[in-house]
């Protein structure tokens, strides 16, 4: 696996990617200060598509954006996906990333075939005190994780490369992204059922962040949709229960795109 980059406006967007022989891809967009990583376990899924994850702007490897927004991240994917031509684009977003996913596929809707929400919503308020934590004090924040983000008995060791990864982001930039996700609110448009390309919603029992009842909001409004709720999860499914994620991800695509 390599990781080489795209170039928006003059800057590098990361990617890693696990090549197939075609032009078909499965994009992962990470969540509020996280990165490519997240999704590690998911690039080894067994299906003939490209699975690429970015780094968002200003995230990890990615250069340093003076303005992030949400449009800047559907841009940023709309830039991989043309300066790597790809066809048959399924997106899968996790957290803030399922709103730039919703946002994209709101932009551009011919260029995708397929949502995976994985740990998101239609709309993502953020309590006071995460953004308080974010502002104030970065370490009352990241001692929050363990309780806030996992189910409560995610092996230590999986809490810990988490915590290891978002580390590398800087707190101003995961502020912005929380304050992205608090001001994102499409209800109403996923309510009229806009969303029409066959969508898979995962979320965690235990996920606390995004509960579930966001989850059903979008197999209540998306017609074409699935949802499977996962055992002994918390917000952080694709890393708490990857075997899972990762199962439910090709079956869908078997079904639904084979
Ligand atoms: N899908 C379906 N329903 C949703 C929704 C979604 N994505 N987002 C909010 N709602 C519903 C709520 O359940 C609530 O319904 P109710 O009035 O029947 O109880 C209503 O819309 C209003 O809720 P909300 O927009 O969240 O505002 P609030 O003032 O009640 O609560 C918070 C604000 C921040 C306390 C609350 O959103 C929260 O606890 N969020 C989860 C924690 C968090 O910070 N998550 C980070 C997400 S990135």
């Amino acid at each position: 696996m390599k990781i080489p980059f795209t170039n928006l406006d003059g800057k590098k967007i990361y990617y890693q990617i696990t090549k197939a022989d075609n032009q078909k891809a499965i994009i992962f967009i990470h969540g509020s200060g996280e990165n490519s990583n997240i999704w590690t376990n998911q690039l080894s899924l067994e299906i003939n598509y490209n699975l690429i994850s970015l780094d968002l702007p200003s995230h990890n490897k990615s250069d340093i954006f003076p303005d992030l927004s949400l449009q800047l991240y559907v841009d940023a994917v709309n830039n991989m996906i043309d300066s790597l031509n790809l066809k048959s684009v399924i997106l899968a977003g996790h957290s803030l990333g399922g709103a730039v996913a919703q946002e994209y596929y709101f932009q551009h809707p011919q260029k995708i075939i397929g949502l995976i929400f994985v740990g998101t919503g239609a709309r993502l308020r953020v309590s006071p005190m995460i953004l308080n934590s974010l502002k104030n004090d970065f370490q009352s924040y990241l001692d929050s994780i363990p309780v806030g983000a996992f189910y409560r008995k995610t092996k230590e060791k999986i809490i810990e490369l988490f915590i290891e990864e978002i580390t590398k982001t800087p707190p101003g930039v995961t502020y912005s992204d929380f304050s992205i996700c608090d001001n994102f609110d499409e209800l109403e448009r996923v309510k009229k059922g806009t969303i029409k390309v066959p969508s898979l919603i995962l979320v965690g029992k235990a996920d606390k962040l995004t509960p579930i009842k966001y989850s059903r909001f979008f197999k209540d409004y998306i017609n074409d949709s699935e949802m499977l709720v996962i055992d002994k999860a918390g917000h952080m499914i694709m890393t708490e229960k990857p075997l899972e994620v990762n199962k439910a991800i090709e079956e869908f695509i078997t079904k639904r795109f084979e």
